[in-house]
């Protein structure tokens, strides 16, 4: 059977701008994102700063805008200083939120510099775990001052004259969680990020800051924690974080296909809590989203036993989730429902960029390779320029056990000097026939482009990478299946489970 849906498109119709920093991605000191991720000196394409060329030309070819760092759980034990300056003089440390040993090879200014050479903006995260406003203060000054003080001192002494200009902070990474290193409470945390921020803007005005929102939806404290801590911040802080990882738990795909309207909902009640502090406060002011964490990952069955494990050395391979044409299926509709929210949502991060539930894979002294992932992302981020339309899309429900009654099909648009941008994604298992009617709008195809889930179990390394690409992911014949010209109505037929 063929289902029906119908999808209104005009290109007046529009949600907001698209800002480029939505396609972001992270690094953290986590396993090997970072060593034998982005770098590694020795390996063969390796740059004379010793970052891997190939990693930073698969990151280009991801387009990736924005990449925030150094945490994630990582930062909130974090001593910056400690990793800056000649690197023979720095001590490796325990970094608890992983157990693992950092040796602080790579740090604020390695990691500006590779952020700078590969056009990417950085985004950085300050500890507010262990630490507080004093060193968030003096790493702004380290990466932003002027010379004749002390951190800008610093910063040109080791070697770096011109300030990096980093626009963008985090005040700190999931505070609302218990596993975070300095834990807070809501009152505690939305006190310490409003003296923090407050401090930071003292030492550079035009930084944009991002208080910590809720770590998950299902967070018992998710809703009251995102007022409170607006209520500190909500004058200071641009923008309040949302982090959300989606799964197939036990076989239930029907609820992972609809992942995505879990995050509408997310985001819908995030925006809600926010505009409500505003609200109160009789404030003009919109605080926006930053998703700066957000992908599929297998955390149930993968994550790392924390505290049982023995402590880590040497770049160890913990979360290296393997994906799925499925799983790539669930993130370009993540992808939809982000662009959805292109008015409320500037700034998103897929986690990780790359071996850590990553859409880039590498192998020490070997090479790097594209996860099933990687196909949607790249493939959205490029094409998805200019304005985000208003579409209205009429489609039936598939019933789920983690989310009720979800969209069958959804769809975005966008529209940039005259180039409509199409997304769709067709969640059920059986095909569907869109009816796309372009009022004021007479379309002639240029490219089309669709990924299939597949039923198999993801299996590790590029073999299987390549077979998902060759067999579920390629060019998706719109031509000979839209009618172009003048009609305002054409017909496009969507396989099962795809994007
Ligand atoms: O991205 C992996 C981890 O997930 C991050 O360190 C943390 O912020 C989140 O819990």
């Amino acid at each position: 059977t063929t289902s029906r849906t119908r999808v209104l498109l005009h290109p007046d119709f529009t949600v907001g701008t698209v800002d480029r920093r939505l396609f972001g991605s992270f690094v953290e000191h986590l396993g090997r994102a970072v060593y034998t991720g982005i770098h590694e000196p020795g390996h063969p394409t390796s740059d004379s700063h010793g970052f891997r060329r190939d990693v930073a030309d698969l990151t280009r070819e991801l387009g990736v805008t924005t990449v925030r760092y150094p945490g994630g759980n990582f930062v909130s034990n974090y001593r910056w200083e400690d990793a800056v300056g000649p690197v023979e003089q720095r001590k490796p440390f325990l970094d608890l939120a992983w157990r693992t040993v950092e040796p602080n090879v790579v740090g604020t200014d390695e990691f500006l510099q590779w952020a700078e050479r590969e056009g990417i903006e950085p985004m950085m995260a300050v500890n507010l775990g262990t630490r507080g406003v004093e060193e968030a203060v003096a790493l702004l000054e380290y990466c932003n001052g002027e010379a004749g003080t002390r951190w800008a001192d610093l910063r040109i002494a080791n070697g770096r004259e011109e300030p990096y200009g980093v626009k963008l902070w985090c005040l700190g990474n999931e505070m609302d969680g218990p596993w975070q290193i300095g834990h807070k409470d809501a009152h505690e945390y939305g006190k310490l990020a409003r003296n923090a921020g407050a401090a930071m803007k003292l030492v550079d005005p035009s930084i944009e800051l991002v208080a910590c929102g809720s770590s998950s939806m299902g967070m018992p404290t998710f809703g009251e924690w995102e007022r409170t801590v607006l209520e500190y911040t909500y004058d200071l802080v641009d923008h309040i974080s949302m982090h959300a990882y989606y799964e197939e738990i036990d076989g239930d795909r029907a609820s992972f296909l609809g992942s995505g309207t879990a995050m509408d909902r997310f985001i819908e009640r995030v925006v809600a809590s926010a505009d409500a502090v505003g609200a109160q406060r009789r404030s003009d002011k919109r605080i926006t989203i930053s998703f700066d964490e957000w992908n599929v990952w297998y955390l149930t069955t993968r994550f790392p036993g924390e505290a049982n494990l023995p402590i880590q050395k040497d770049a160890p391979r913990i979360i290296e989730d393997v994906y799925s044409g499925l799983d790539a299926v669930v993130v370009g509709d993540l992808l939809v429902t982000l662009l959805n929210h292109a008015d409320r949502v500037p700034v998103a991060c897929l986690a990780q960029l790359v071996n850590v539930i990553a859409p880039i894979m590498t192998e020490p002294g070997g090479e790097a390779w594209r996860q099933p992932t990687f196909h949607p992302f790249a493939t959205t981020a490029r094409l998805a320029q200019g304005e985000a339309l208003d579409l209205r899309v009429s489609t039936s429900t598939i019933a789920t056990k983690a989310h009720g009654e979800v969209p069958a099909v959804t769809a975005a648009a966008t529209l940039a000097d005259g180039a409509v941008a199409l997304f769709l994604t067709n969640r059920s298992a059986e095909p569907v026939e869109v009816e796309l009617a372009h009022l004021g709008a007479a379309l002639e195809v240029a490219e089309g482009w669709a990924m299939t889930a597949d039923h198999e179990a993801a299996v590790a390394g590029p073999e299987h990478a390549e077979k998902v690409a060759t067999e579920h992911w390629g060019e998706f014949d719109v031509a000979g299946r839209i009618a172009t010209g003048d009609r305002a109505t054409t017909k496009v037929t969507l396989a099962p489970e795809s994007w």
